[in-house]
């Protein structure tokens, strides 16, 4: 069989004396959209940060085998290289766009790599060498493929941040996109999104997983958006897995649902609604 595309083992990352992350393992299989869920302060931006190179784990391997067999140890890598080689791809917490250059010019920023190479390093591409001309017709081409997908093709030359939140958002997913990630990760897309905002990044992500080589790892608070789009959920808390399965499972989970009732208590009821645990908003009405 396939050799899971990212393997967390034994993955420890420590501040000081705080362990914002102690001994965990957990996969993500090609194809599959793996969600990371847990309290705020569980980890989870933490564990994107070893994954992707920005912090340099205490201890533990990260082993990554692309579709071609190629495989890299992420935590011995520079960022750079994961992003080239590879090929992890991510969004931030909070988005990180050029909000006074069109929608189509932060696609194509996007492929600057790409471009800079055909163009001979800028100064070439300013004479408009045939390469440059090439590589800038498949950039636009890209461009317009993913802004199709995302419904942004007729706000393409619109600033970017006069778009709606959401479609700030798809925005984001459709540019990492463009670098053909072997796996997206997502941190929180669906935070501050209305329904019909969120339908959409659900829609999104579907069409990227189907038809795609793209795997995604997601990050979500949103249980209505990790329930019904993920094959496969890693809960934690205080930095350890407490739970690992497909979503029927974890969400009838009794250590899941007792982490959920850490939650601030006006967020109790959401989260258990989401989760569908009936049983449990019976008692709490009752106990009221
Ligand atoms: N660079 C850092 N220096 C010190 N502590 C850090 C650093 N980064 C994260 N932490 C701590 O690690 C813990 C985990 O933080 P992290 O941001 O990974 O949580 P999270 O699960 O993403 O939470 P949220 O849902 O709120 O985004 C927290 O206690 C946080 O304060
Ligand atoms: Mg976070």
């Amino acid at each position: 069989m396939d050799k899971p595309l990212l393997q967390v083992q034994h993955l420890t990352m420590e501040f000081g004396g705080l362990v914002a992350i102690g001994d965990l393992s957990f996969e993500a299989r090609r194809g599959e959209i793996t969600a990371l869920i847990g309290p705020n302060g569980a980890g989870k931006t933490t564990v994107f940060n070893c994954i992707t190179g920005f912090y340099k784990p205490t201890k533990g391997m990260i082993h990554f085998t692309n579709h071609d067999g190629s495989e890299f140890l992420l935590e011995r890598m520079p960022d750079f290289q994961i992003t080239a080689k590879a090929k992890v791809a991510r969004t931030f917490q909070n988005i990180r766009l050029f909000p006074g250059l069109t929608v189509l010019e932060n696609m194509l920023v996007a492929q600057h790599n790409k471009l800079m190479k055909a163009s001979g390093f800028l100064v070439l591409g300013l004479f408009g060498i045939g390469g440059y001309r090439q590589a800038s017709a498949e950039s636009v081409e890209l461009a317009q493929y993913w802004l199709e997908k995302a419904d942004l093709m007729d706000r393409a030359d619109d600033p970017a941040g006069d778009l709606p939140y959401g479609a700030q958002r798809r925005l984001e997913i459709v540019r990492a996109m463009c670098a053909g990630p072997e796996l997206l990760c997502l941190d929180e897309p669906a935070a501050g999104l209305n329904p019909k905002e969120s339908l959409a990044l659900n829609e999104l992500l579907m069409d990227i997983r189907s038809n795609t080589g793209t795997s995604i790892l997601l990050i979500e608070h949103d249980m209505s958006v990790v329930m019904q789009i993920s094959d496969h959920i890693v809960v934690l808390e205080y930095g350890r897995k407490i739970s690992d399965g497909d979503p029927a499972f974890v969400r009838a989970d009794p250590r899941v649902i007792a982490a959920y009732l850490g939650v601030d208590d006006e967020e109790v009821e959401t989260v258990l609604t989401d989760v569908g645990d009936a049983k449990v908003i019976e008692q709490l009405d009752t106990a009221r």
